[in-house]
């Protein structure tokens, strides 16, 4: 992906339409009129929303309606990250948008920091404990390294998925799947089936992780059959096994995990 956007820009750059490297200083996104406000609405509605939420507070993607943001902190950066994504996560660069609707983008962004954070009603503490302890967590998720690896590492979750994707990744994680992970269903030759989470893929051959942080590595020209699937997660679902307060708990201890130690 990387490599074709820059063969993009250079291409492009050739043909004198785009600046390769990104202009310095943007025009103050505080100087947005109502009406390039409304128009950076329109392309956040379009390009946006779907991940982000209608409001900015987010879903798959991270929470924006914050008074400050995690990595976009200055206007320069807000610009950079919707042009260029975040490379190694879901955040997608958007090669197809002018330099002027990055701009209107970004300034209707940095509105969305003013509506008042959302409320968390659980206590991170309590929460805490149900990870570590009822929650059984910690067997396949570590926090800043420690413990398990077959999930996603997850010392930084609260300042990449809002707090309503993460009560429901706990409850149903099969409906809220995201397009970072997938899960592989292997048959071999002699008939013996793996799985586990994809770890890297390209047309010839597959890496995944089965539930004991085993990693299998397969040429795909030597597997019987190969399933990928987007919609199924090894994860067990929570919804009736938590009551209402440790949800409310173990979600308050997902919201205050930020990257800090
Ligand atoms: C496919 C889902 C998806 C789409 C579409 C998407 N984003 Fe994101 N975005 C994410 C995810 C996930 C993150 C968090 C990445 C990380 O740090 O792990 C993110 C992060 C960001 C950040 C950084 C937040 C911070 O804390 O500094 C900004 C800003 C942002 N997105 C803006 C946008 C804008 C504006 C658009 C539309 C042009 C957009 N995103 C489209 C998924 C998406
Ligand atoms: C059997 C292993 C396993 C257990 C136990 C488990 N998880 Fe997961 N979890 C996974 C895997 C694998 C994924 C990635 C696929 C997916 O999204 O479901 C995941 C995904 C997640 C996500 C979404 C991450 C993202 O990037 O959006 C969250 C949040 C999460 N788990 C929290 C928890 C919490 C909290 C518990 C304990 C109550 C828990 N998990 C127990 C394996 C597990």
């Amino acid at each position: 992906m990387r490599v074709a956007l820059q063969i993009l820009g250079f291409a492009l750059a050739l043909s004198g339409g785009f600046a390769q490297t990104a202009p310095e200083k943007v025009a103050p996104l505080s100087s947005a009129t109502a009406e390039d406000l409304a128009r950076g609405k329109r392309l956040y509605d379009s390009q946006c929303s779907q991940c982000h939420g209608p409001k900015g507070d987010g879903g798959t993607g991270a929470n924006l309606a914050q008074p400050s943001l995690r990595l976009a902190t200055t206007d320069e950066a807000l610009v950079r990250i919707i042009r260029e994504g975040i490379p190694g996560t879901d955040m997608p660069a958007t090669p197809a948008m002018t330099e002027h609707e990055w701009w209107l983008t970004a300034a209707y962004v940095r509105t969305l920091g003013k509506i008042p954070p959302e409320k968390i009603a659980g206590d991170p503490e309590r929460g805490k404990l149900i990870f570590t302890g009822k929650g059984g967590c910690t067997a396949c998720h570590s926090i800043h390294g420690r413990g398990g690896r077959f999930g996603p590492e997850l010392g930084d979750i609260g300042a990449r998925r809002s707090a309503s994707h993460l009560r429901q990744s706990v409850l149903a994680p099969d409906a809220d799947f995201t397009e970072r992970y997938a899960f592989v269903r292997a048959r071999l030759a002699s008939g013996e089936t793996l799985s586990g989470i994809r770890l890297n893929e390209d047309t010839f051959s597959i890496q995944f992780m089965d539930a004991s942080e085993r990693i299998h590595s397969f040429w795909k020209k030597d597997l019987a059959q190969l399933e990928i699937l987007r919609n199924y997660s090894p994860m067990p679902p929570y919804a009736g096994r938590l009551s209402a307060t440790e949800l409310d708990d173990l979600v308050a201890y997902l919201v205050s995990l930020r990257g800090s130690k």
